[in-house]
């Protein structure tokens, strides 16, 4: 847009393809940082228990609409549970009537509240088919889950062992490979036909593993999948950056409270919704990008999802925006990304 100078950029208003709310009060207290920047949100299903079916879609969107905060106009855009028990009559029906906008596959144990998930991806193919033959966009958690593969090779294992055979089973399926961490996963979605793209969250633009691990083990860099080598981090920047449509926003923002990520086991999760839009503006400038945010932010998804962009705009100012240590939500603590430091946009009023 025209009206941009070197402080200020104004874009449609951008969406966020992946991430967490959960439910009740946690959701209550999220939903707002999401609804302040983005117009929509792909909300994943992973409560507890999962959202399985359309009818519980339905119900758990009302709650969340109930969240957002008068004045502000915001979507949450539902997803389905796969199951070894998906009913593809109830899917086909729930996108039919709007309650779905895609599926989400967890391979069973993968993450966070992914119990219930796939057990064997072949078990799926009635359901892949009929998602294929309606338009439905699946997206899928790309871990393996076996115990020998190591957890930094699990992205990469899941391509060879799982996504090359869905996509060749189900050429025309609309997959979104989400939450990319590896230069393979990145070559991989750049070789595929323009049915696959990729999400990518801010903290695997900003961090590589030794954030994790270096000068102390760091569970506020903890996510999953990992991140990865530099090596990694910069095949993600350059793809990110690169003004590709196949590669757009994706926060995987997982909020879960302090006590449960500083504790002896932690839950993988980084709570990112508060500076987002600000996270990933970071990075843009850094790879002097600014002019393909837009498109990333904004434009990608929309188009790969088949929806209208977001009729408004957002407009970004240069400031230091400190971010707190933490934040309170329900009455207990939260770190947020990039707690302590301090970033170089903020949202205008
Ligand atoms: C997510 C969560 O906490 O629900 N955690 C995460 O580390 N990203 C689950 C997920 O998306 O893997
Ligand atoms: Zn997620």
């Amino acid at each position: 847009m025209n009206t941009n100078t070197p402080n200020r950029l104004t874009i449609r208003r951008p969406d966020d393809w992946h991430l967490h709310f959960r439910d009740g009060d946690i959701m209550r207290g999220v939903v707002p940082y999401t609804a302040r920047q983005f117009g929509r949100a792909i909300v994943m299903p992973n409560l507890s228990p999962p959202v399985t079916i359309a009818a519980m879609a339905a119900e758990y969107r009302d709650r969340i609409l109930a969240a957002v905060p008068a004045g502000v106009d915001f979507t949450p855009l539902m997803t389905c549970y796969l199951t070894d028990a998906t009913d593809p009559d109830d899917l086909a029906r729930g996108a039919a009537q709007g309650i779905f906008t895609a599926a989400k596959l967890y391979p069973a144990n993968a993450t966070t509240n992914s119990a219930h998930g796939v057990s064997d991806v072949a078990k799926l193919a009635p359901v892949l088919a009929r998602m294929e033959a309606e338009g439905i966009v699946l997206c899928i958690h790309g871990e393996v889950t076996d115990n020998d593969i190591d957890v930094f090779d699990r992205e990469a294992e899941f391509i060879a062992r799982h996504l090359r055979g869905i996509i060749a089973d189900f050429p025309n399926l609309k997959v979104v490979f989400e939450h990319i961490t590896t230069a393979d996963a990145v070559e991989f979605v750049q070789n595929c036909g323009p049915n696959v793209a990729a999400t990518i969250t801010p903290q695997h633009l900003h961090i590589n593993r030794n954030a994790m691990l270096v000068g102390g083990i760091q569970p506020h860099n903890y996510c999953l999948p990992v991140a990865k080598r530099e090596t990694h981090r910069l095949a993600l920047r350059a793809a990110a950056t690169s003004g590709s449509p196949k590669f757009f926003l994706g926060t995987d923002s997982a909020p879960h409270l302090r006590k449960v990520k500083e504790t002896s086991c932690g839950c993988a999760g980084i709570f990112n919704a508060p500076f987002a839009l600000e996270s990933y503006l970071a990075v843009f400038e850094e790879e002097g990008a600014l002019e393909h945010f837009e498109g990333f932010a904004s434009l990608h998804g929309p188009a790969f999802y088949g929806l209208p962009v977001n009729a408004d705009s957002i407009t970004l100012e240069r400031a230091e925006v400190p971010v707190p240590d933490s934040l309170e939500l329900t009455g207990e603590d939260i770190v947020p990304w990039h707690a302590g430091q301090t970033l170089g946009w903020r949202i205008a009023d």
